[in-house]
């Protein structure tokens, strides 16, 4: 097996776990360096056993000391654009994390490039698509077991200290992370799209801020077990130190409504203070329902008319991130796609769909109306090649 030289742009909590998880399932991999003016991931490195390799002055810095076998992009996502754009001059395979890019502006941007066919390889880390549970609820799916499927109910509510974070992190700007939706929630918006087999036709949503607020800066702020509540992890780049008295301008709940082209209908629900940690799809479909409990890693199904026992999946191997072995699957997927085994699960393409799917919903929020998605469709197909 070949060494892998990888450089990073953007030394991250994520790229650094990414990063000891493609050490965990057997890559061999070397990090030459990195560009990062602040990299929050050095800890997680240290503690995987890797190298970080140099500190380079910036992305051009780093990408004219190649050659390298993949470069790694996890910046915050107002960066993802320019650091695409970096990568692709250079024209080494690229993992770039999610969401591909921010806004409708840059995406169309990026799909016009992409149309091109001169990019090297471009894989977008939208974990989900490599679990285990995922791909097993996809070809439950395809395999017509539920039958048409007729509407989607899905939720992810976060606790606590999740929701703490995000309110002190750069993800509470809507100029670095886009929104709570996009930064939060576009692989779930990718799978539903894959599983429903449309588009986005119209969208509605409601949200705002109130839970991350000034006037609740006095609430209690410990567990009942009397440790610091709202404090745990380092807020990092452009970090701000205090959940409830930040610049925040993004949500921290929100719900939506999406119809698909092909009439499937979808209610979504989100909060970032919950008691109940959930991220579950409800898929009800004419044959049979399937409940994929993401938490849990649990997946249920039962036919409509059946009177027997649901059949249960219990996939385990739940870790503390909840990302319960996702990160090793990815990690394998995208040595299959590198050394040309296997297409990676999801295309940028796909990534590039899931993103305006969710800004279209921001939309249809900050302008309290229903927002018909053709237009927005016609102007990406335009874009990427698709209506020439
Ligand atoms: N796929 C997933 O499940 C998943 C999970 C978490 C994060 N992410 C994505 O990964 C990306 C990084 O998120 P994170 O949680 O690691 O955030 P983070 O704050 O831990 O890391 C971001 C890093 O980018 C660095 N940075 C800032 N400006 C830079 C610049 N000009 N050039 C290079 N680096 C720069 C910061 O110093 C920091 O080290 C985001 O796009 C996020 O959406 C994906």
């Amino acid at each position: 097996m070949k060494t892998y030289r990888i450089g990073v742009i953007g030394l991250g909590q994520r790229i650094a776990h990414v990063l000891a998880a493609m050490k965990d399932v057997g890559w061999d991999l070397r990090v030459a360096g990195y560009a990062d003016p602040a990299p929050i991931g050095l800890p997680i490195l240290e503690a995987a056993g890797i190298d970080p390799g140099r500190a380079f002055a910036d992305e051009a810095d780093l990408l004219g000391a190649g050659p390298f076998d993949l470069v790694m992009i996890g910046s915050p996502n107002h960066l993802h654009l320019p650091h695409l754009l970096a990568a692709f001059g250079a024209g080494y395979p690229i993992f770039a994390e999610k969401p591909i890019v921010r806004t409708p502006q840059e995406s169309h941007q990026l799909a016009a490039i992409l149309a091109n066919g001169q990019t090297p390889p471009l894989h977008i880390g939208l974990v989900m698509r490599s679990m285990p549970i995922v791909r097993e609820v996809i070809a439950r799916v395809d395999s017509g077991a539920l039958g048409q499927v007729i509407s989607i109910d899905a939720t992810e509510h976060l606790p606590a200290e999740h929701g703490g974070y995000l309110a002190r992190n750069w993800r509470r700007r809507q100029d670095w992370g886009g929104s709570y939706l996009l930064d939060k929630v576009c692989h779930d918006f990718d799978i539903f799209s894959r599983i429903v087999g449309a588009r986005a036709e119209r969208v509605a949503s409601f949200g705002g801020r109130r839970i991350f607020t000034p006037e609740r800066a006095v609430e209690p702020r410990v567990y009942e077990d009397g440790s610091q509540a709202f404090v745990m992890a380092d807020p990092g780049w452009a970090g701000s130190n205090d959940a409830f008295q930040s610049d925040m301008d993004v949500t921290d709940h929100q719900v939506a409504l999406v119809e698909y082209a092909n009439g499937v209908r979808l209610s979504f629900h989100s909060n970032t203070l919950s008691g109940l940690q959930e991220r579950r799809w409800y898929i009800a479909g004419t044959k049979a329902t399937l409940i994929a409990d993401l938490v849990r890693n649990r997946l249920m199904i039962r036919g409509a008319l059946d009177r027997g026992r649901p059949e249960r999946i219990d996939y385990g191997g739940r870790t503390e991130d909840n990302h319960n072995g996702a990160d090793q699957a990815m990690a394998l997927d995208l040595l299959a796609a590198l050394e040309g085994r296997a297409p990676f699960p999801v295309t940028a393409q796909d990534s590039l769909e899931a993103g305006l799917t969710v800004m279209a919903i921001d939309q249809a929020m900050a302008e309290g109306r229903l927002v018909e998605c053709g237009p927005i469709w016609a102007v990406y197909d335009a874009a990427s090649g698709a209506a020439r």
